[in-house]
């Protein structure tokens, strides 16, 4: 039985390559205490839900500029929230985002929940996002499973289930692989990987901190993974 991937030698990898991304606390800092501010890790991930991260990056700054506390977004204007969104897309976000804050602000005092089932109860806010959020900003041990972790997943594991029904055991897999510490920052470390290194296309598996114990890097099946349903 090959040895399960460690959450240690990722996040040796993620402290020397950790992308820099502005809703980020580096690695670095993160180590040395900086802690993120929830607001803007719940507003990187409402954005980054439909949009890539080259096209948030510009609309983040701004929001985070203009708006610097979930309080002040609160006392926005909605018809300030909506214009400064346009080109955003999917804008359901948009008004989401604005109930979001206008609930943290009145019922939590301005101080996001810091547990993925009170997450839940808010506006906007899925599985996906609330485990992200509790992981990124509060260190608790969930889940983190996006479209890169499951073909960072299906490729470790070697495991040619179609999605979307693999889903549920790539969350199996994922669960096993996170690690009681630094939760936060390993679940930005397997992004990173399936963003930089386990991409979709010609990974480049030679640079990757988990090649050892990926079976579809022994097995040469990684650019065939994961599979997709016939349509
Ligand atoms: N995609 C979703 N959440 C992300 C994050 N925090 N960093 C990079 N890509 C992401």
């Amino acid at each position: 039985m090959r040895d399960l991937p460690k959450a240690s030698d990722l996040l040796d990898w993620y402290d020397r390559h950790a992308r820099d991304l502005p809703w980020r606390v580096p690695p670095a800092a993160r180590l040395a205490g900086v802690a993120p501010d929830p607001y803007r890790v719940w507003m990187s991930e409402i954005m980054l839900q439909q949009t890539t991260v080259v096209a948030v990056k510009s609309y983040f700054e701004a929001f985070t500029a203009r708006w610097p506390t979930v309080i002040d977004l609160a006392n926005a204007a909605d018809e300030d929230v909506m214009a400064a969104w346009a080109g955003l897309g999917y804008y359901a976000r948009a008004r989401n985002l604005l109930k979001c804050a206008r609930v943290v602000t009145s019922d939590f005092d301005g101080t996001f929940p810091n547990d993925h089932d009170t997450l839940l109860t808010l506006p906007g806010i899925g599985p996906y996002t609330a485990a992200a959020i509790a992981s990124i900003a509060f260190d608790q041990p969930e889940t983190v499973l996006d479209g890169n972790v499951e073909r960072v997943m299906a490729r470790i594991f070697d495991d040619h289930t179609p999605l979307p029904k693999a889903k549920p055991v790539f969350h199996d897999y994922a669960a096993q692989l996170t690690p009681e510490l630094r939760t936060g920052d390993y679940a930005q470390a397997v992004m990173d990987l399936g963003a930089t290194i386990c991409t979709p296309k010609n990974p480049a598996c030679g640079l990757c901190p988990w090649r050892g114990s990926c079976a579809a890097w022994t097995a040469g099946t990684a650019a065939e993974l994961p599979k997709k349903a016939q349509k």
